[in-house]
């Protein structure tokens, strides 16, 4: 059989680039033409430039490999009695029960996954320096913004799905120190910081040589762990425990008890997020209330059962079909993710004749049976690299007048520039109480957010008081674009351009393949020499040139094409569970017809996007025009 995969590709080598011998020559025979398939096009540079429905196809066959090729177990998978997933037919509060075949997949504390091999750094953890690297690549010098693409709530809002996700756990018997060295100390605003090491676990001899691996304390299921938890005591802290609701303040924000602010993840938040993560406590009570008067047989446990269901569902939703939409914004993105959640038959067939054929025509959400691809859930250190998204941040909140009649396309005026060191942590939920929800919703809707680009990392985080667990303030503030390249060594996760050779995609030889622009070209040259090898991730991924329409590096467009589509299809609530018998029948309904964020917030706030809103996503910035009306059917259009 190998003979014979090499001769039917012989006459490829020369085609194939030298850096993916190896790995073809691992590969099955059909993913061996698939590959090359897909690497004719990317040779040619122009998936993004099909027409939608042969760039479906591309990403399908890219994802395929992806799902072949990039997903490792780290840690070993379980033997012995496997649990009945019917005595469980509810989202557990550390993630446990959800795999029917691994009742430990996605759980809190369990190990981060790879989708490229660690590549051990030890030996250069601090080549080049991490701090001449944040100084001089990453330091904002002037705010670049996204334009009408992106406004701050879709900032806010990743961050809130980074809190349902991912976060690592610290080993806070070792501290390190970094110091600032003499050629760049003077733009330092630390001259030095400490922090705790990750924690590194043995994984007892785990598959594929991996012999350590780092654990994630939250559930990365997409289980609503922001506001729920990812623990039997969190849980405990925000259920009021009466109709199955959450306990919420009056005024529509997030209650507070000693000092602390109540929610099921309050470590390293700001105003933003706590009030995304009060609309969607809203959304469970809400839930609930439906659930109530349609059963009221329904007791407390029950309620908040399916409500959690039902929340946690609208929130993937919600991120599937609308923020990811706007961060990807061309028709063949829409498709794709559009049909993650619907199908290529759309919604209008699911909606009428239900979950029809596998994942491609019927979508991922309602398969008979979850598929985690041989491999156990989890989510991923590489995925926790390309999120390492701090840019999107800006250095104030420009907040509005709400009670002023709006402006031009709704637009509000402005009242005051806020510092956004005055909305972080627990000075900002002060702060939060006296700006209201809907006055920071508005002036979050209203405002762009930062852009992904060199340069452009908000120096407000290079002195950043980081938090415990509990949310209460740490004695000693980081320089955190700093820290995220050594966290990035630290972890092996691979530098840009293995990262990129692992992911099938060529990598550069050059400075000048990675961006156009001469100063970066420079400076990447003085700190890198020409060893483009050496580049760290985060900083490829912000300097790479963009796809016209995407906020995001092609690179790490990559990961998000094979993660997001596993965060619904490996779990067994967005498959076989997702039916009347987990969530209700009216819960269920109320997933099936809430469409977006906007949805959300004209349920609990119906006069806000009435009165505020321009645009057609509450993701793009408020005052932009709606989008137009495009006669032309979404799987037929061609790029311009
Ligand atoms: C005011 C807002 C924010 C604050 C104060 C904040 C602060 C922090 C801090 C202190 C860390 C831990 C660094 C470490 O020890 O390794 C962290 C990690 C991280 N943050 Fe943020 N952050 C904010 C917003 C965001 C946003 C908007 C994103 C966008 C995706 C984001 C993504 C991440 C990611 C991916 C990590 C790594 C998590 C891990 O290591 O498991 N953060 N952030």
């Amino acid at each position: 059989m190998q003979l014979i995969k090499s001769v039917l590709l012989k006459p490829f080598h020369n085609f194939i680039h030298k850096d993916f011998h190896e790995v073809v020559a691992r590969m099955k025979l059909m993913d061996r033409f698939i590959f090359l398939d897909i690497h004719f096009i990317d040779k040619l540079g122009i998936w993004h430039r099909l027409p939608v429905f042969l760039g479906l196809t591309y990403l399908a066959l890219r994802r395929h490999l992806h799902q072949e090729y990039n997903l490792f177990n780290v840690g070993k998978s379980p033997v012995g009695v496997r649990y009945n997933p019917a005595d469980y037919p509810f989202r557990t509060a550390d993630g446990k029960f959800n795999d029917p075949f691994n009742e430990g997949a996605g759980s809190e504390d369990s190990f981060f996954g790879r989708n490229v091999l660690p590549v051990d750094q030890k030996k250069k953890l601090m080549k080049p320096d991490p701090i001449v690297v944040a100084t001089k690549l990453l330091a904002r010098k002037e705010y670049i913004d996204t334009g009408k693409q992106f406004n701050v709530i879709a900032a806010s809002w990743i961050q809130f799905m980074i809190h349902d996700w991912i976060d690592h756990l610290e080993n806070t018997d070792q501290q390190v120190e970094l110091v600032a060295p003499k050629q760049v100390a003077s733009q330092c605003p630390l001259k030095s910081f400490k922090f705790y090491k990750s924690k590194e676990v043995s994984t007892e001899h785990g598959y594929y040589g991996i012999d350590t691996g780092y654990l994630n304390r939250r559930t990365p299921w997409w289980d609503g762990s922001s506001i729920y938890g990812s623990d039997a005591e969190t849980l405990q802290k925000v259920r009021t425990f009466k109709d199955g609701k959450l306990k919420i303040s009056k005024n529509g924000l997030l209650p507070h008890q000693d000092g602390q602010v109540i929610s099921g993840d309050v470590r390293n938040i700001w105003a933003g997020l706590s009030t995304l993560q009060a609309l969607f406590v809203q959304e469970h009570n809400a839930v609930c209330d439906a659930l109530e008067k349609e059963y009221p047989g329904l007791k407390d446990e029950e309620l908040y059962r399916h409500a959690r269901l039902v929340t946690s569902a609208v929130i993937a939703k919600v991120h599937t079909i609308d923020w990811t939409v706007e961060l990807l914004k061309t028709d063949m993105l829409r498709a794709g993710m559009r049909g993650n959640w619907y199908g290529l038959l759309g919604k209008k067939f699911k909606d009428t004749f239900g979950h029809v054929g596998g994942a491609i025509l019927g979508g991922l959400v309602g398969l008979k049976k979850p598929n985690n691809h041989g491999v156990p859930y989890s989510l991923t250190e590489e995925f926790v690299s390309v999120y390492r998204m701090h840019g999107l941040l800006p250095d104030t909140l420009l907040l509005r007048n709400v009670d002023a009649a709006p402006g031009p396309n709704k637009s509000p005026p402005l009242a005051k520039e806020v510092d956004m060191r005055e909305l972080i942590g627990n000075k900002g939920e002060e702060a939060l109480q006296n700006i209201g929800f809907t006055r920071q919703m508005v002036s979050m809707g209203h405002q762009a957010c930062g852009a992904l680009e060199l340069w452009n990392y908000p120096n407000w985080f290079r002195d950043l008081i980081p938090q415990d667990v509990d949310g209460r303030d740490r004695p000693d503030p980081v320089d955190l674009p700093a820290l995220e390249i050594y966290r990035d060594r630290e972890r092996s996760v691979a530098r840009y351009n293995d990262f990129r050779r692992s992911l099938l995609l060529i990598p550069i030889s050059k400075w000048e393949d990675l961006t156009d622009d001469n100063e970066a070209v420079q400076t990447l040259r003085e700190v890198y020499g020409d060893d483009v090898e050496e580049l760290d991730l985060l900083v490829g991924l912000v300097a790479e040139k963009k796809i016209k329409g995407f906020a995001i590096s092609e690179t790490a467009f990559i990961i998000f094409l094979l993660m997001a589509s596993r965060r619904l299809e490996a779990d067994r609530f967005f498959t076989s569970d997702f039916n009347e018998e987990a969530y209700t029948k009216k819960g269920l309904e109320w997933v099936n017809t809430t469409e977006s964020l906007k949805d959300v917030l004209d349920r609990h706030y119906p006069e806000m996007t009435k009165k505020w809103m321009n645009s057609s996503s509450a993701f793009s910035v408020w005052d932009s025009a709606p989008e137009p009306h495009n006669p032309i059917p979404l799987y037929l259009r061609v790029p311009h």
